[in-house]
């Protein structure tokens, strides 16, 4: 059967698809994206899986596009870019890639984490600009990591794997999981309210998947809540987050920093956090450790091979 792959994939998996269907690799490393998929599908309607990157937008006219579908594989374990419902009425099932991501986007949140809280990236700036003078007990002095308060918002498996790295560090964890069911008791995890988790902690880490109850949750309501020394980090998507509202609250000084991997528009970064102070920012590197993209790219391919064989896939999304 005939399967189009968004781009090319690290590691040997595409191979052992490649092994019992035909498949279409996009040339593009950032994707065929929504056009380009309407215009493939104008040659390849008979395609019968489509492995997508999380900025291809899989909406009704796509899926139209693609009658014979049966498959959407997403290359992330976010799936805000598929419209499910459009999906579920055309009976195609849609995959994700959980799990194997878990651990490395839990490492890249405890690194803006770090970098924001100990001024990383402008100590690095100012080492490379040739400008620092010498040692001095009061260069680039940030926020205090050991004992600190963690609040996370969302405590699914990467919320979890980061609180799991919070003990190491002798934090008092704060969980919310932002309107949905209460955090099941986690070990030395606190099951808050979301005002409660603002006003208390250090940093406020974002986990939470983009619905239409999290959308803006991190709004200037929100940001004036939290501490003026508070820091926030965000590897769950942009939109959780009033990118505005944000900029402002950090050139104020209403709140102390930003670690920031994801963004509204990407790749276009809201221009008021380019300059904004204290803010660390990363063109989307949550899962991205090589271990972690072979791994969703076995994921992915695995869910395409399953449902276009008739076995049920590991990994749909309800
Ligand atoms: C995901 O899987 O949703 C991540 O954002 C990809 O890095």
């Amino acid at each position: 059967m005939k399967v189009v792959v968004s781009t090319a994939l690290p590691g040997p998996a595409l191979d052992a698809l490649r092994a019992e269907h035909e498949v279409i690799v996009g040339e593009s490393p950032y994707g065929l994206g929504h056009d380009s998929l309407l215009a493939l599908a104008a040659h390849h309607a008979d395609t019968a899986g489509l492995i997508s990157l999380l900025s291809d937008l899989i909406d009704a006219a796509v899926l139209s596009a693609f009658p014979a579908l049966r498959v959407v594989a997403n290359y992330a374990a976010g799936v805000d870019n598929i419209d499910r419902s459009e999906a579920l009425k055309r009976g195609v099932v849609v995959c994700n890639t959980p799990d194997v991501l878990t651990d490395a986007t839990a490492d890249l949140a405890w690194a803006l984490l770090l970098a924001t809280a100990r001024r990383v990236t402008e100590g690095d700036r100012l080492v490379r600009a040739g400008t620092w003078q010498g040692w001095s007990p009061g260069l680039l002095l940030g926020a205090h990591v050991t004992g600190a308060t963690l609040g996370i918002v969302g405590l699914g498996r990467i919320g979890r794997a980061v609180a799991a790295r919070a003990r190491g560090f002798g934090m008092t964890i704060l969980a919310n999981n932002s309107g949905r069911a209460a955090p099941q008791s986690v070990e030395n995890v606190i099951a808050v309210k979301f005002d409660e988790l603002l006003e208390r902690s250090d940093f406020v880490s974002l986990h939470c998947p983009l619905t239409a109850a999290t959308r803006g949750m991190v709004d200037a309501r929100a940001l004036a809540r939290m501490k003026r020394t508070a820091i926030v980090i965000n590897t769950a998507r942009g939109a959780v987050v009033d990118e505005p509202a944000l900029a402002r609250a950090l050139c104020s000084g209403e709140i102390a920093g930003a670690g920031i991997d994801v963004f509204v528009h990407e790749p276009c970064v809201h221009p008021d956090l380019l300059s904004a102070p204290n803010t660390v920012l990363l063109p989307h590197l949550g899962s991205a450790s090589i271990q972690a993209r072979e791994a969703m790219a076995w994921r992915v391919c695995e869910a395409v091979r399953d449902v276009l064989a008739g076995r049920v896939p590991k990994h749909c999304v309800e």
